[in-house]
């Protein structure tokens, strides 16, 4: 029996080979495989299935047999793919570097926020990020924005359904919130991400948009603190050239409130403060300045919502759109293009 059995599979063998000589595109490997090594009617199967024919001394030695065929199909199978590529005559030049994969790249924004991110670590500031389904009582009520407050309604809010004290965060500001409630001072934290208005998408706005959110608490932080970590963080991410300038501002939750304008980096950045803008410059139209975010010394309520004593702490907050920085810095004309994955755009990026 085993000797027959050996001739069997030195038949399988040969038959194998010849197929595979003669094939290969995809779809013929496919049926060559199955022919060989199908569960149930493939040769190996069936010559494996023979081994009950075998006496029980022989049956070790005709099983070896067969699982030697099988490895030898799976190999040859295996490598099958790479012989098709290159058929037989054809003359290849191993030496020639290979065609290059297309790379993928970080997207515009991505960058940007990596970019503001490791500035503040540097400062020695932590990474803290929190939910874009937020608590309403995060997102305005501890922030000192009640109900019927304006600032609401310039903050078009998205709200669950059948959820009603969800919202999907307008801002990034209930961060704030949620590190305060769950941590003491010293707090020293960015918390960058998704926001979400009920904007009509144009060019300056966008339903779903980024931010950088820091704040930092501790006793006796006051307003210069605020202003040098400005200073530092611009001239790290604009230009060492850059000044700052503060408008007053009102924002609910901040008391006293600053919009922070940088010199225009283009026409300004690099002459000295009495430098005049160009009238025609494209940054900045003319005005020598670009709003760049909102900031200001955190509300004694807001700490106060959130367990810490304002006798004893005080604090900075300041927040910033990346898509504004998009196009402040890189020049993007219409916000829409960074959520259309154009690749022409991208790529100047990536
Ligand atoms: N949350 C504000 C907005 O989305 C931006 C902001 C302003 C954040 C002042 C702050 C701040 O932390 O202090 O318009």
């Amino acid at each position: 029996m085993i000797d027959e059995l050996r001739k069997e599979i030195e038949e399988a063998r040969r038959s194998f080979v010849h197929e595979l000589e003669g094939v290969p595109s995809p779809e013929t490997l496919a049926a060559l495989r199955e022919r060989f090594l199908g569960r149930k009617k493939g040769r190996v199967s069936l010559l494996l299935a023979r081994l009950r024919e075998c006496a029980a001394a022989e049956r070790p030695l005709a099983g070896q047999a067969v699982n030697e065929l099988k490895a030898f199909v799976e190999e040859a199978l295996a490598a099958a793919p790479a012989r098709a590529a290159a058929p037989a005559g054809e003359w290849r030049d191993p030496s020639l570097p290979p065609s290059r994969l297309p790379a993928g790249g970080e997207h515009l924004i991505a960058a940007i926020q990596r970019r503001i991110e490791d500035i503040f670590l540097q400062l020695g500031y932590e990474i803290a990020r929190g939910p874009e389904v937020e608590l309403e009582d995060y997102n305005f009520t501890k922030l000192n924005i009640p109900a019927h407050h304006p600032a609401r309604d310039e903050q078009d809010t998205f709200f669950l359904e059948g959820h009603d004290e969800m919202v999907l965060r307008t801002h990034t500001s209930p961060m704030q919130v949620r590190y305060m409630l769950e941590h003491r001072p010293p707090l020293k934290i960015i918390s960058p991400g998704k926001a979400f208005r009920k904007d009509d998408p144009d060019a300056t706005h966008s339903p779903c948009f980024h931010q950088v959110e820091a704040l930092l608490v501790d006793r006796g932080v006051r307003f210069s603190h605020l202003k040098g970590t400005l200073e530092a963080f611009c001239r790290s991410f604009y230009g060492p050239d850059i000044v700052l300038r503060f408008r007053p501002g009102y924002f609910p939750f901040t008391e006293p409130s600053a919009e922070v304008d940088i010199s225009c980096f283009l026409c300004r950045g690099r002459q000295d403060r009495a430098a005049t803008p160009d009238p025609a410059c494209r940054v900045c139209k003319g005005s020598g300045w670009l709003e760049i975010l909102g900031s200001g010394m955190v509300h004694p309520q807001v700490l106060r919502n959130c367990g810490i004593d304002p006798e004893e702490y005080s604090g900075f907050a300041l927040g910033m759109g990346i898509e504004r920085v998009a196009m402040v810095k890189y020049g993007v004309p219409d916000l829409r293009l960074l959520y259309e994955n154009d690749l022409r755009l991208l790529g100047q990026f990536g």
